[in-house]
């Protein structure tokens, strides 16, 4: 399973890359406005910035709606830099530009998915990734994880080679949650990843063997 942060903070990004655990990074136009990242020659920067810190993929998001302006924005986002990853709305224009940039070897993330529906029109179009948002399914009190479960059986059915990558991710069980249900990937905040390092028995056991090793010191 790769691990991807869902952020524009770069100090969180090199955190993550330092572990030596991080496979790419996705970002959306609410975490670059969370950093205070605006405009686009600043965007543009940042998503460079973002590439020259992993060594995965790094999802960079379109912001037309429709299918011109999504090609030419994409397009200049994947002059960037060869990590960059084009994220796309699920909508018409979005599954269409999808198709086009496929079609040409540009690697693709269609994002804001929350129907297997629209994860089977993600593969038709030759999505490298697709992305359900599985946090914001919860929060309106609809089971996230089954999403995944259903685009994993569907994608294996017909031997689809876009990726599931589970996105709103909010916390360490929807991380082990979506590897039991055979996600490609899944992307968080740092709190879900460095959350999985911790537990009591390892804390009060590491605290044990310092302890008896200082005995005969
Ligand atoms: C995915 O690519 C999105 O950036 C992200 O996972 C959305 O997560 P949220 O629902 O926590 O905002």
């Amino acid at each position: 399973m790769k691990f991807f942060i869902d952020t524009a903070n770069l100090e969180q990004i090199k955190d993550a890359q330092d572990m030596g655990i991080l496979d790419g990074v996705t970002t959306n136009p609410s975490l670059m406005a969370k950093e205070g990242i605006t405009g686009t020659d600043n965007i543009m920067k940042h998503y460079v910035a973002i590439c020259n810190i992993v060594e995965g993929d790094v999802s960079a998001e379109v912001i037309s709606t429709d299918f011109e302006g999504m090609v030419r924005e994409g397009e200049a986002l994947a002059e960037l830099h060869e990590q960059i990853v084009i994220k796309l709305p699920m909508v018409k224009d979005g599954i269409k530009a999808c198709k086009y940039f496929s079609d040409r070897g540009i690697r693709t993330n269609v994002t804001l998915v929350f129907s297997p529906g629209q994860a089977l029109l993600a593969a038709k179009a030759g999505a490298t990734y697709v992305s359900p948002f599985i946090g914001r399914l919860d929060d309106i009190s609809t089971d996230g994880l089954n999403l995944i479960a259903e685009i994993r059986h569907i994608y294996d059915n017909y031997a689809f080679d876009t990726q599931i990558l589970a996105a709103s991710v909010r916390h360490t069980m929807h991380v082990i949650d979506c590897a039991k249900l055979g996600a490609d990937v899944m992307t968080g905040p740092l709190s879900s990843i460095t959350g999985l390092l911790r537990h009591p028995l390892t804390d009060s056991g590491l605290e044990k063997f310092l302890a008896d090793y200082n005995k005969g010191n």
